[in-house]
Parts: C-alpha cells; sequence; structure tokens
C-alpha cells in the first residue's frame, strides 16, 4: 500500500519497545528522515479518550468482547486519521502497539480467537505494517521490570493470562515471517538497539533497490 513505510513494535509490557522506540527515533533523525510517531491504544483525541477507558483499573467488570472492540474502535480512528494519510503522503510512520497486540491480548489472553482477526479487518481496512519488530521476552521478565503500583488493567493479568499472550505473539511470527522480525529483547539495550539498527538499514537498502 501507499509509498510510504508503516513499521510497528510489539512485545509483552516491559520489553523494552519505548527503549528502542527512541533507539528508533534517533536513527531516523541521525539520517535526517522525518518520521511520524504514533502508538496504541491512542494516537488520535478519541483514541486517547477510549485508552483511558480500557486501561482504567477500576473497570475490572469489562468483558472482553467489550475490550476487544474498545481497541478496534480506538484503531479505526487512528487508521483513518492518522496512519493512512501518512503513509499515502509517503511518510515514514512508526506505531508503538498495532493489530498484532489485540491479536495477542484478546485473541490468546482473552482466549476470543479469531473473532479478533475477522473484527480488526474491518478497523484497519488494509492497513498493514510493512515491518513489525517484535520484542521477544519472557513476559515473567518484562512485568518484573514495572512497577507494580502503576500496571494497567492489562498489566495487571495474572501471569497464565501474559504467558498465553507470549505464546500468540510466537504463533503470529510463525503465521508472517515476511513481515515479522523477532528481536531478542532478553540482550542489553545496546546489543538491541544494534539489531534493530541493522535491520532498519536493510530495510531502508530494500527499499531504495525497489525505488
Ligand atoms: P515497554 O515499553 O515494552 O513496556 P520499556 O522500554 O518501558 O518497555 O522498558 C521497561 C523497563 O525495562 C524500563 O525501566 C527500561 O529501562 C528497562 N529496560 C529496557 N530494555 C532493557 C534491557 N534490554 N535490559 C534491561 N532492562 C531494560
Ligand atoms: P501500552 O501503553 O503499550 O503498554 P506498555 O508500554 O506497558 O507495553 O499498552 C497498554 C496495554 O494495552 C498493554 O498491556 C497491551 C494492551 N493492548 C491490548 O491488550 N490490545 C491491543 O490491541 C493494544 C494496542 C494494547
Amino acid at each position: 500500500m501507499g509509498k510510504g513505510l508503516f513499521i510497528s513494535i510489539e512485545g509483552p509490557d516491559g520489553s523494552g519497545k519505548s527503549t528502542q522506540i527512541e533507539n528508533i527515533k534517533r536513527f531516523f533523525a541521525e539520517k535526517n528522515m522525518e518520521i511520524v510517531f504514533t502508538r496504541e491504544p491512542g494516537g488520535t483525541a478519541i483514541g486517547e479518550k477510549i485508552r483511558e477507558l480500557i486501561l482504567d483499573r477500576t473497570y475490572t467488570e469489562m468483558d472482553s468482547m467489550t475490550e476487544t472492540l474498545l481497541y478496534a474502535a480506538a484503531r479505526a480512528q487512528h487508521v483513518a486519521q492518522v496512519i493512512r494519510p501518512a503513509i499515502e503522503a509517503g511518510k515514514i510512520v512508526i506505531c508503538d502497539r498495532f493489530v498484532d497486540s489485540s491479536i495477542a491480548y484478546q485473541g490468546y489472553g482473552r482466549k476470543l480467537g479469531s473473532s479478533v482477526e475477522e473484527i480488526n479487518k474491518f478497523a484497519v481496512d488494509g492497513c498493514m505494517p510493512d515491518v513489525t519488530f517484535l520484542m521477544k521476552l519472557d513476559p515473567r521478565v518484562g512485568r518484573g521490570r514495572i512497577d507494580e503500583k502503576v500496571q494497567d488493567r492489562l498489566e495487571m493479568e495474572k501471569d497464565a493470562f501474559h504467558l498465553a499472550v507470549f505464546e500468540g505473539y510466537l504463533e503470529l511470527e510463525k503465521q508472517y515471517p515476511d513481515r515479522i522480525l523477532g528481536i531478542d529483547a532478553s540482550r542489553t539495550i545496546d546489543q538491541i538497539k544494534l539489531d534493530i539498527y541493522e535491520k532498519l538499514e536493510a530495510l531502508l537498502k530494500d527499499g531504495a533497490d525497489e525505488a
């Protein structure tokens, strides 16, 4: 689709996504390449409102399908208002989480299965990442890095939920090997950064060769 580039970053909570996103921003800044950075759930005024609703720790009664539809609603607005226009304008879009999060967390974690993929087909309407970096880290290690007091409603879930989410990510990596690039996130921040930089260089080179 489009002429731009769409990159998403995925992985369990605390797997180092935010840390490496800062490195990815630096990678493009050093090349004087402009990027559009955005995140899910959120990325638009409507999406940020939905984010507050979904992550509120007090809404323990939220039904799993309600949760799925809210993530998908935020995503539909995000694609329509931010992601698709940017890609069509030839920009590089970097997104912290996207559809794979819903498939892993709601499809596998909440056990809603393939309905999550179906619902999200409507939400994204064909707008899928060109490349996805998957930060692969045992979710128990990732969660150990997050302060329990600041955990949101999803992060508060038990280990079994987070292990099922991780299983979902590994399944997605197997299912979409051309799009999803697994990153061993158990290494040091600098080792991971070098790995991602190499992959980004290759990606830009491929794009240049195709042009
Ligand atoms: P996420 O955005 O995936 O939740 P963060 O980037 O916020 O993860 O990282 C969670 C915590 O782990 C932060 O305190 C961060 O400094 C730390 N961290 C990030 N990457 C690593 C790493 N490779 N090794 C050890 N600690 C890390
Ligand atoms: P995020 O703010 O990215 O959390 P973190 O920085 O700790 O990784 O995402 C908030 C939570 O929402 C996170 O636990 C993952 C979850 N989530 C879903 O369950 N489904 C989704 O579709 C998305 C985008 C996120």
